[in-house]
């Protein structure tokens, strides 16, 4: 190691994920292992994304952290495991035009500066901590050159947040539970790709940007314990949901994916009623957007728009194509009328909210 004072920098950006089959509920809250699989679409890297710096430098005599401009505490056992892990498996570094050197033993006495920023709402459910903690691991990865495939960043991602896990794939990602109590199974996989299905275009309507109040990780602790709905749902329904999902995006059958999509999206939030006490993400605004598509689908005979929404008030929309997803933005403008228009894309629906197209 070069013994004058230098900064080794990694800037990455990650989109973030919308399940389309929800998880919902830990069987090993360390591990970070769920009780059933999911199924998610990575949305543009582009629109809705996290950009993450990783910086080391001898000079930094601690590990610090800064999210959206703010520095946060990187205690907590998740940052303690990502960091944990990725530090493990370091390789040696050397950046010749700046004279640096870095050995894999190195890396455990070197200390980091991260500074992450989401450019979309965080913690309102909109999956902030997918890409989140996707960014960090994989920033991570590149600076301190890891030599692992994604599926083995993934279950590192996942131990700083489940649906982070299926982050580091673009287009149709599973995550699968897996059997091993050690977790080493419980990974994403790619399904398809982005362009498979590249008709679809995704918009993001938020209807409140504000932090929700129960976090997923809560939320979903809640529901293991006290939701028999819950039990039902992992062991019953979403295994056969995750092959008529599969089937569907295969064969790009937007009629089962949008009847899967939105029914999973609809049984994930009777799951939260059915928790005690129960938790509410969604809101009237939300309800209504639901009751437009369900109307507007139900009047073209076939369905063109699919909703799902997570753990938050915002709703996901999934139209089957352009045209589509022109009139989809003519009809929310209509009964969600924007309450400031400067800009173009972006819309007030609801209550201090903005409207975005993310495809
Ligand atoms: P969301 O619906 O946005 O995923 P969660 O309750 O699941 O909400 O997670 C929000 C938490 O994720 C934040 O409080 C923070 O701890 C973490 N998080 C969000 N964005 C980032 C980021 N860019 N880098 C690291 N952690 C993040
Ligand atoms: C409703 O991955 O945010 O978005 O693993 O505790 O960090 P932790 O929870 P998180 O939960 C996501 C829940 C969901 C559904 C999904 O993304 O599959
Ligand atoms: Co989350």
């Amino acid at each position: 190691m070069a013994t004058e004072k230098w900064v080794l920098m990694v800037t990455a950006q990650t989109p973030t994920n919308i399940a389309v089959i929800k998880y919902w509920g830990k069987r090993d809250e360390v591990r970070i292992l769920p009780v059933n699989d999911s199924i998610s679409v990575t949305l543009d890297p582009d629109h809705l994304c996290t950009v993450t710096t990783v910086a080391v430098s001898p000079a930094f005599d601690r590990d610090r952290m800064w999210l959206n401009g703010k520095e946060i505490s990187l205690s907590g056992s998740r940052y303690q495991n990502c960091l944990r892990e990725i530090r493990s498996r370091a390789g040696d570094v050397e950046d010749k035009e700046k004279g640096i050197k870095i050995g894999k033993e190195d890396w455990k006495k070197l200390h980091l500066h991260i500074a992450s920023h989401n450019n979309f709402p965080t913690a309102a459910g909109l999956a902030s901590s997918a890409a989140g903690f996707a960014c960090l691991v994989f920033s991570l990865a590149k600076l301190m050159n890891v030599d692992e495939d994604p599926s083995h960043l993934s279950a590192i991602a996942r131990q700083g947040s489940g649906s982070a896990c299926r982050s580091l794939f673009g287009g149709f990602v599973k995550w699968t539970m897996g059997s091993k109590e050690d977790g080493s199974d419980s990974v994403a996989v790619q399904l398809a790709d982005e362009k498979h299905w590249d008709d679809l275009v995704i918009i993001i309507a938020v209807v409140s940007s504000r932090q929700k109040e129960t976090s997923s990780t809560s939320g979903m602790r809640e529901s293991v314990e006290t939701s028999l709905l819950l039990q039902h749902r992992a062991k019953e329904v979403v295994p056969k949901r995750i092959l008529q999902m599969e089937e569907a995006i295969k064969n790009r059958d937007f009629a089962s994916f949008t009847q899967l999509t939105c029914t999973d999206s609809n049984q994930f939030h009777a799951v939260c009623l059915d928790t005690s006490p129960p938790i509410f993400y969604m809101n009237d605004t939300s309800h209504r957007i639901i009751s437009l598509v369900e109307k507007w689908n139900r009047s073209e005979g076939t369905p063109q728009v699919a909703y799902t929404f997570d753990a938050g008030p915002n709703a996901v929309l999934i139209a089957r194509n352009r045209k589509v997803a022109v009139q989809l933005l003519q009809g929310l403008l209509y009964y969600f009328p924007p309450k400031s228009d400067t800009d173009m894309k972006s819309y007030v629906v609801g209550d201090n909210s903005i409207l975005k197209e993310a495809g």
